[in-house]
């Protein structure tokens, strides 16, 4: 971890505390970038055969990272695009219940509410102290709940939850348990026991896992795989997809797994090339390492940072990868956090007073000393 910002991420100028927003790329994508331009801009001798094969390495790339099987893993325009296969695919009874976090993402939110009518079931949202007491969750969710999803990291307070806990309890009530992942995977690793306790793990990979914009994943357990049909068929997911000769021999039989699932054109030669090399980079270091090393610094961070002037909104304790932070006395400030931070060079995200902080395997103690320091002068 300690050599790869020079190394891997030589054009991140500023003091980066924003993968929760944006995860830089490093250096190697930009070598499967440029090749692939090349490929764009001279696609000669670019046959089938060639770019068949990159949703399965990237499909096996995604699963070193959680310790499963390739053949579980689909690819997905978005996080939004899995939640609505979910949301059409389920065989919902009329009057089924579907439990959400109250204040989620919209990607876990918004594909729910378009579909409950067509689809018969109901939302309930549920705060989010409900998830984090098993007992209270157990008395809480509704009788007939079919789907439990909800983040695994909350995107605006940094909380995580307790994906054994909450898993347990949907293993005992039945119901399927879906967890997005957007912001902890790659900032944190998933331990066996947690992915045990999950059916469904969702996550965009722009973020923690260092790709570029335009891609997300699933896993799928066997059992999900089995409980949820596929909405949408990708010709390059059927039997006849994968010989070029065989194209007109129409069949909706998809091929094996979690490939079903699949979005269209999964074999983007840039996004794909580009996260390839991410997830290379990721798996080289080991998410173990990286766990360790942002443990590390947001441990630092929330020692030294100046308590009388900011209240850390992040309920410590369940804290991991993201600190949200808010000036206590806005109004004695003389120059807004966002313009002290820019003007400083932090690359944050900064909302009303508040900010939230990412820390990820290529921010070094020194640069969160830098931070502190900045924050300790702005009043
Ligand atoms: C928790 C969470 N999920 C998902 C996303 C991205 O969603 P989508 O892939 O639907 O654009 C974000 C983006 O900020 C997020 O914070």
């Amino acid at each position: 971890v300690l050599d790869c910002r020079q190394r891997e991420f030589p054009g991140l100028q500023q003091k980066f505390f924003n993968s929760a927003y944006y995860g830089p790329s490093p250096l190697r994508s930009r070598q499967a970038a440029q090749r692939a331009i090349d490929i764009e801009m001279n696609p000669v001798d670019f046959p089938f055969a060639k770019w068949r094969d990159i949703p399965d390495r990237v499909r096996g790339a995604l699963a070193r990272l959680l310790d499963v099987s390739g053949e579980n893993i689909s690819h997905h325009a978005s996080v939004t695009e899995v939640i609505s296969y979910l949301s059409l695919g389920y065989p919902f009874q009329s009057g089924d219940k579907v439990v959400l976090l109250e204040g989620d993402f919209p990607s876990n939110i918004l594909p729910w509410m378009l579909n409950q009518e067509r689809q018969g079931y109901e939302v309930c949202r549920l705060r989010q102290e409900c998830f984090a007491d098993p007992d209270l969750l157990k008395r809480k969710l509704p009788v007939r709940t079919k789907i439990l999803n909800l983040s695994h990291v909350m995107f605006n307070t940094g909380r995580c939850f307790d994906l054994e806990a909450i898993g347990s309890v949907c293993r005992e009530r039945g119901v399927l348990f879906v967890i997005d992942v957007s912001q902890s995977l790659g900032g944190v690793q998933l331990t066996q026991e947690q992915v045990n306790h999950c059916d469904v793990i969702v996550g965009a990979t722009y973020k923690w896992l260092l790709g570029p914009y335009g891609h997300a994943f699933a896993y799928w357990t066997d059992e999900s795989l089995r409980a949820v049909s596929n909405v949408h068929l990708s010709w390059q997911t059927v039997q006849s997809g994968v010989d070029s000769r065989n194209l007109l021999n129409y069949t909706i039989e998809p091929l094996p797994g979690a490939r079903k699932f699949d979005r269209g054109q999964a074999p983007n030669i840039i996004v794909m090339g580009m996260l390839e090399k991410s997830l290379e980079l990721l798996n080289e270091i080991g998410l173990d390492s990286i766990e360790n090393h942002n443990r590390a610094l947001v441990s630092h961070f929330l020692d030294h940072l100046p308590k009388t002037q900011f209240e850390v909104i992040t309920p410590i304790g369940s804290h991991r990868n993201i600190v949200c932070l808010r000036q206590r006395d806005l109004s004695s400030s003389s120059n807004p956090l966002e313009d002290v931070l820019r003007a400083n060079g932090v690359d944050a995200s900064v909302r009303e007073g508040g900010v939230r902080l990412s820390f990820h395997l290529f921010n070094q103690i020194s640069e969160v000393d830098e931070l502190l320091e900045i924050l300790h002068k702005a009043q």
